[in-house]
């Protein structure tokens, strides 16, 4: 019986090997390795063309015409024909000679264009066959570590691809790819990385697309000003043990800034992430003791808080400057932790939802849905934070399908039924379950509570 192995990489991304006709399968692309009608010079326009009919080629004659031949290692999408799969990504690896031409770097380059271009399409799923081992020649081992690095750095940073199948010609090309992902797990020590084997009659490519769709929750953790770098240390080597084979929640720290390298070190190939709790609008400059969104991404961060109300209380922040922040986090490829909520006195003058709804509006404007796909909203009612006083499951669950109605206004309903929206405010191991088990309630953002790793763990475990 043909089977699949899966390989899960912790967060939300994952990898399928699996021998079969990449001219069969249902993904949102499908990579169509050298064609004689995009490349100058010789080749065949193989299977892609062939199943997928005139209409591919076509369109292939038109980029020419237009953009010139493709050079190898870039890649241009077309429509798919008649194929399953919603685009063609083509793209053409080397021409093996012995190694020594900086074939490995085109092969690396046709792999990470090729999935840069999915995920600008804002595609969930893409398929790729062994590119360059067929008559381009490149040896199997090799081609398979070029594939499998590239594909792993680019998934940590892709918005919106989290599944890579690498569908493969032959048992003998899946063994060595498998090969291939075991020692790129090794060589990066990643404990969180964990491999399954499915049959293939069980893997239903729709409800897998399905299954990622869903929200799958997040636990957050809020370190507010507290812990030193030692400190952080010391939490993450007694908490990164009570969570290690924990998959069911995605797992983010968000420690102050000058932790966030050693955290981010020792987090490295886990299911934990790291985020940090601001950042500024601008990309460098004379802006004293501010921190940019390539800095965050370059010291590890994959998540940022953004408008938290002790920003908006005490540092003077407003829904613009949430919204200038919003969207440099995004264009730096951060995942934004959006943070909402009314005071106290708003809440007992009956104006909470006015209050929302201005927030979100203020904050989402000028963001496209493609654009906002990573991003999280939390709902944290500020009478709530730090105070032992809890929104009820009820109330939390109110506010969220609000802050959902008013992102469906914005983005679109699809959108909004995946948005994540969490709930924060005096969250503790007591209260985690009864929050977390509400259907609108999709993570929890943890501040007091996530200081010691017991108590954090505990919510984890909710
Ligand atoms: P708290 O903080 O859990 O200590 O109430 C939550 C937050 O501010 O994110």
């Amino acid at each position: 019986m043909n089977t699949i192995v899966r390989l899960d990489l912790g967060g939300a991304a994952q990898i399928i090997f699996e021998a079969g006709d990449i001219t069969e399968q249902q993904t949102d692309a499908i990579v169509n390795a050298a064609n004689s009608s995009l490349m100058g010079g010789g080749g065949v326009d193989g299977a892609i063309h062939r199943a997928g009919g005139p209409a591919i080629l076509e369109e292939c004659r038109r980029i020419v015409a237009r953009d010139g031949h493709l050079p190898p290692g870039e890649a241009v999408e077309t429509t798919a024909g008649k194929l399953q799969a919603s685009y063609v990504i083509h793209t053409v690896g080397p021409i093996y000679r012995d190694g020594l031409h900086g074939e490995s770097s085109i092969l690396a380059s046709a792999y990470r264009n090729s999935l840069r271009l999915a995920d600008r399409l804002g595609l969930l799923s893409v398929a790729f066959p062994a590119i360059s081992t067929g008559v381009y020649g490149f040896p199997a081992e090799g081609a398979a570590e070029v594939a499998l690095g590239t594909v792993i750095d680019e998934l940590a940073m892709a918005r919106n691809v989290r599944l890579v199948r690498f569908v493969l010609f032959s048992p003998a090309m899946l063994s060595t790819f498998i090969q291939a992902a075991i020692e790129q797990q090794q060589r990066r020590e990643a404990t969180g990385w964990n491999f399954t084997t499915t049959t293939q009659e069980e893997f239903n490519p729709r409800k897998e697309k399905e299954a990622m769709m869903s929200r799958k929750k997040i636990i957050a953790a809020n370190w507010k000003m507290y812990k030193t770098p030692e400190q952080a240390r010391q939490f993450m080597h007694e908490f990164m043990p009570l969570v290690k084979d924990h998959k069911r929640d995605e797992i983010v720290i968000c420690p102050p800034f000058i932790d966030i390298a050693t955290v981010s070190e020792l987090a490295n190939g886990s299911n934990i992430e790291v985020g940090a709790q601001n950042l500024y609008w601008e990309k460098e400059g004379a802006f004293t003791a501010e921190i940019s969104g390539e800095m965050l991404v370059g010291a590890g961060c994959k998540w940022v808080i953004i408008g938290h109300s002790e920003r908006r209380q005490y540092f003077g922040e407003t829904d613009d400057t949430v919204n200038h922040r919003l969207k440099v986090a995004l264009e730096a490829g951060l995942a934004p932790i959006v943070c909402v909520g009314e005071v106290k006195e708003e809440r007992e003058s009956g104006i909470t939802e006015d209050v929302l709804r201005r927030q979100c509006t203020r904050a989402f404007a000028g963001v496209s849905a493609r654009k906002a796909a990573r991003m999280v909203v939390a709902y944290e009612p500020v009478w709530a934070i730090g105070t032992g006083l809890t929104a009820t499951p009820e109330m939390a669950s109110d506010a969220h399908q609000l802050i959902r109605r008013e992102a469906a206004n914005v983005f679109g309903e699809e959108y909004a039924q995946q948005l994540r929206i969490l709930y924060g405010g005096s969250v503790k191991p007591e209260n985690a379950h009864a929050l977390l088990s509400q259907p609108e309630i999709d993570g929890a953002l943890v501040g007091g509570a996530s200081l010691k790793a017991d108590s954090f763990s505990k919510i984890v475990h909710w």
